[in-house]
């Protein structure tokens, strides 16, 4: 088999850096924050993930020092709100480059929904938060020990919020909440449906 191959630090050498496309489709972590005067934030966060089971604890990277990055230095908290097709569109105004003072909630057409155990509101059009709390904040290094300008959050995961119509019998129903997670590139995205899934049990 021929490959390709390049070193990161020299260039990729490719019309698109594939290091996104390869990794992914990533889960959005679509991360509602709030400063300390109470000015709403909402943005996605792709290199984003689930890193422990019991507490969970949920992380995502800020590449730069961003306004949800300095929300949950103020705050020490967030919520994660689950990105789905019907909100896609939503999710992407999000993201627009605006000031610390626009609330990315007004700017979406998104409604906010309280929380109940932390001051961040949720994105009441999701059917899925998380709300957490701050655990960690690592500024990330590279392999000389050189500081990055890159930060990862990780948050306990102290309250859960569930559509009901997601539970069937009682067991959460990934698909029929249709997520969207990113790909590569500069617009690549994927849904999930039924049809993708396939189970296979561990060895005994
Ligand atoms: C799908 C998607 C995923 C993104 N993932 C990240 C990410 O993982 N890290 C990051 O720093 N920016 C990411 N961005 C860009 C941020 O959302 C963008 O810089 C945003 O303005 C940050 O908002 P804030 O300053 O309100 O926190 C992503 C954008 C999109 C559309």
């Amino acid at each position: 088999m021929s490959s390709y191959f390049y070193e990161p630090c020299n260039g990729h050498g490719l019309p698109h850096n594939p290091f996104n496309a390869i990794v992914g489709p990533r889960p959005i972590g679509w991360i509602s924050s709030i400063s300390k005067n109470g000015v709403r934030n909402l943005a996605p966060y792709s290199f984003f993930n689930a890193f422990n089971y019991l507490p969970p604890i949920v992380g995502f990277s800020s590449i730069g020092a961003k306004d949800t990055l300095h929300n949950v230095q103020e705050t020490g908290e967030f919520v994660w709100n689950l990105a789905t097709k019907p909100l896609a569109e939503a999710m992407n105004a999000t993201c627009a480059a605006v000031g610390p003072e626009v609330d990315e909630f007004e700017l979406a057409g998104l409604n906010a929904a309280p929380s109940r155990l932390i001051t961040t509101p949720r994105v009441a059009e999701s059917p899925v938060s998380f709300e957490c709390k701050l655990t960690q904040l690592l500024q990330l290094q590279d392999r000389c020990g050189t500081s990055v300008s890159t930060w990862l959050v990780l948050g306990e995961v102290i309250g859960v919020h569930i559509a009901t119509e997601l539970l069937k019998e009682g067991n959460y129903d990934t698909a029929a909440a249709q997520p969207i997670l990113r790909g590569g590139g500069q617009a690549d995205y994927f849904v999930i449906e039924s049809r993708q899934l396939f189970e296979i049990f561990r060895p005994r």
